[in-house]
């Protein structure tokens, strides 16, 4: 029996998906604990290509149970949407294949037009640059005691009240404030409802089927959403995300007590992506940037914006190394540095005369940070064919050796394709 935590240490789009999907061949259960449908995990398998924004990326294995915990803010026509899809592949999903916590936060259409309403009003250089899920309005109403969890969903009366008085003081900031569209009770109370009809054989409390999988000596994978520098309370704030990404966020995400995790694997590109605004030192804005967004394919896969590209950035690495307390690595993308000349790394930033070995708090120092780079060689070869560390070219091999040493430890899982078997297995976390 083991527990592995897999998150993103960067800015998210690390390939999270991929990683969760290899390692579901090793264990029982896989659990989301917080994000929303800003996510989107890409999988591909057998040449098929599967992007999931809410379902863990496990559900394709029809053995293993999936869970979403009370962390994660849920969009119940999103999910909806990915039964029918993996539905319509074949697939049926059924309670024994996806379980949800009754303490699941639901993104309410008002919580999407909020999201929308605040970006538009917001000034050029204020905008967070959201997914437009809906994810922050919809975490920032649980803070302040006025969500709709889905047991509140499962009783029509309850339901109802948390409704009427949301809509009231909602619709007031929609017509007063911000002048658009109102949103009708009824209208969302019976879309709603039907909601519920099909949610609840869902529904269940997730902590205790994790602490039942644990006692029966089952294997348990949490797949954390986005990354390490868009964690609310660690991340470039405001420029990140509404809920914790750190691997602390598995616990509290899903119910279950920190001495009871096992491993943590923390994801890590061979260079860095962005989606969105906020800063990000080590960003190029030249040829080389270009050559690695198209050579990566760095498109959002939830909302298909460019992703913004850069050198790897060894400040960050050691930010997520410390804030996750990671076991080990995940490199991925290696390929994609195939053909690039003279690589970088960022080793520290220089911020106003000033070093800095770790993310500025301020946001304008982290604005301003530029990196103080590391040289190392590039390799011209195809690498995406390779099956193990020996038959990489050396310089690729000194790439990762340089990983290491930064990040102070070892690399787990090196990934040089999108398909599940372009993946070396080095240490298997389930099999310590
Ligand atoms: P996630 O959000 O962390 O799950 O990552 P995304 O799915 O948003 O983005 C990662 C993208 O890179 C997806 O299109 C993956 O199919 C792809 N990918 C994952 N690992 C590799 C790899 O090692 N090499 C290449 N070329 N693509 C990869
Ligand atoms: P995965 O799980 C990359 C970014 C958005 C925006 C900021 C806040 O696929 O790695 P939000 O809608 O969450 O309020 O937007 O966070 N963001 C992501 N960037 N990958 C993600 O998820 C992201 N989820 C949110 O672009 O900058
Ligand atoms: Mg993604």
């Amino acid at each position: 029996m083991a527990t592995t935590v897999v998150i993103g240490t960067q800015w998210g789009d690390e390939g999270k998906g991929k990683i969760v999907d290899l390692l579901t061949g090793h264990a029982d259960v896989i659990v989301r604990f917080q994000g929303g449908n800003n996510a989107g995990h890409t999988l591909v398998v057998e040449g098929k290509k599967f992007v999931f924004h809410l379902i863990p990326s496990g559900i394709l294995y029809n053995d293993k149970l999936c869970a979403i915990g009370n962390g994660v803010v849920l969009d119940p026509a999103v999910l909806l949407e990915e039964m029918e899809e993996l539905e319509n592949n074949g697939m049926t999903i059924t309670p024994d294949r996806l379980r949800i916590s009754l303490n699941t936060h639901l993104i309410m259409p008002y919580h999407r037009a909020m999201d929308h309403a605040r970006e538009a009003a917001k000034a050029k250089g204020k905008k967070i640059g959201t997914t437009g899920r809906g994810i922050g309005p919809c975490y920032e109403d649980k803070i302040v005691r006025n969500g709709i969890k889905i047991a509140d969903l499962l009783d029509p009366q309850l339901f109802r009240d948390k409704l009427e008085e949301n809509l009231q003081y909602k619709n007031f900031l929609f017509r007063e404030l911000y002048g658009t569209d109102t949103i009708d009770v009824e209208e969302v109370y019976g879309q709603y409802q039907q909601y519920a009809e099909k949610l609840a054989p869902f529904a269940t409390n997730v902590s205790i089927i994790i602490d039942e999988a644990r006692k029966a000596d089952k294997n348990i994978l949490f797949e954390g959403a986005q990354g390490t520098q868009l964690d609310i309370d660690h991340g470039t704030y405001p420029f990140v995300t509404s809920s914790n990404t750190i691997a602390g966020g598995a616990c509290s995400g899903s119910g279950i007590g920190p001495s009871k995790i096992d491993c943590t694997l923390g994801i890590c590109k061979a260079y860095t992506t962005r989606v969105g605004e906020g800063p990000f030192p080590t960003e190029l804005f030249d040829e080389v940037g270009d050559q690695i967004q198209k050579q990566g394919v760095e498109f959002g896969a939830t909302t298909g914006r460019k992703r913004r590209c850069g050198w790897l950035d060894g400040v960050v690495l050691q930010d997520a190394v410390r804030l996750n307390g990671l076991d080990g690595l995940v490199v991925t993308k290696l390929d994609v540095m195939s053909g690039l000349k003279n690589l970088k790394i960022c080793t520290a930033y220089d911020v106003n005369g000033k070093t800095f070995n770790y993310m500025p708090a301020n946001i304008r120092d982290a604005q301003a940070a530029k990196p103080v780079y590391r040289d190392i060689d590039g390799w011209d070869q195809d690498i995406t064919g390779a099956t193990s560390i020996d038959e990489l070219p050396v310089q690729a091999r000194d790439y990762l050796k340089a990983m290491e040493e930064i990040a102070g430890v070892p690399i787990s899982i090196v990934s040089v394709g999108p398909g599940r078997e372009q993946t070396m297995l080095l240490n298997n976390p389930f099999e310590k």
